[in-house]
């Protein structure tokens, strides 16, 4: 069954990703300056998609021209382990972004070797669930559409998220993975909340840009460059796109409607859906699991 997960190297995976995994980590073969987006799924994955390809592609294209106005930003970037992987690693297009779920321990040894350089995006755990929920809710996995919608069943879903049970689960470690890597390494990898691209938009855009080694000049912050990349990839504007609104995402293990990926875009939403004993059990289990890491989220049930 396409929507069953199995577990490899401590997390969990849908097969058509596994397969696309396991086989990036035999023959993925990175370039010198490919960037690698990462995050857990519903994380803010096609806002840091969308940012970053705006931020490469803006001196090859008027803000008005840009690709994004016509394309998902899904199909803007390539997947590593659904697009890439599956398709021989075969580059039709000419960006150096990359995105993927996989951990950070799971990646392929050649991209870690590379020192490619690698964002990744997290979200307070609780609104990542929320987010999550609808999203599955609304996805018609291929030929098992019917099982997939007894499985969005909402306080069951909440039980095997808790339990670390979620593609690309546990949330937690997954999270603390790239933490850790980041603490290790800054200039290789840059640790980003969903919650603070919120709060200091343009400041986050700014230091994605320098951090990619495209830092914007002073002659394009005249021109208001980073306000334009952050309107055009803001919330309001991506939503509103026809490219966005109707179609589905095709070619991956589920059949997606585009709109799925823009639903709210807040910080906080799981106050809408979370009983405060869900909340609090959520917020129990985060503090538990990055005690002492020196990582906290924000968004605290008592908000
Ligand atoms: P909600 O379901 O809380 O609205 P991902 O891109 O990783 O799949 O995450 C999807 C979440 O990011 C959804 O959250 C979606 O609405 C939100 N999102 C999508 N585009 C966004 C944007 N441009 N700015 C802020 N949030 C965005």
């Amino acid at each position: 069954k396409s929507d069953e997960v199995y577990q490899y190297q401590g997390f969990w995976h849908t097969f058509f990703y596994l397969e696309g995994l396991l086989s990036a980590q035999q023959h993925f073969k990175p370039q010198t300056n490919d960037i690698i987006l990462s995050s857990f799924p519903k994380s803010g994955t096609t806002w840091l998609k969308a940012l970053s390809f705006a931020i490469v592609t803006r001196s090859s294209f008027d803000i008005s021209a840009n690709p994004l106005l016509t394309t998902m930003p899904h199909e803007c970037v390539l997947s590593l382990e659904s697009d890439l992987a599956h398709n021989s690693f075969h580059r039709n297009q000419d960006t150096p972004l990359i995105g993927t779920h996989v951990p950070y321990t799971s990646l392929p040894k050649s991209i870690i070797d590379s020192r490619c350089k690698i964002i990744y995006i997290c979200r307070d755990p609780k609104d990542t669930f929320v987010s999550l929920w609808h999203f599955l809710y609304n996805a018609s996995f291929k030929g098992v559409d019917s099982s997939a919608k007894e499985d969005a069943d909402f306080e069951k879903a909440f039980e095997l998220f808790c339990d670390g049970v979620s593609y690309y689960g546990p949330y937690w470690n997954h999270v603390l993975g790239y933490w850790k890597a980041s603490l290790e390494s800054p200039e290789r990898i840059l640790f980003l909340k969903y919650e603070d691209l919120k709060n200091e938009t343009l400041f986050y855009v700014k230091k994605i840009a320098e951090f990619m080694g495209y830092p914007f000049s002073l002659e394009e912050e005249d021109k208001r460059m980073v306000q334009k990349i952050v309107d055009l990839c803001s919330f309001q504007n991506l939503s509103r796109l026809e490219v966005n609104k109707s179609g589905q995402l095709h070619g991956r293990a589920y059949l997606i409607e585009k709109n799925a990926f823009f639903r709210k875009g807040e910080a906080g939403d799981w106050k809408n859906y979370l009983t405060p004993m869900m909340a609090a059990r959520l917020d129990q289990i985060t503090e538990q699991k990055l005690r002492s890491s020196g990582l906290t989220f924000n968004v605290g049930s008592k908000v």
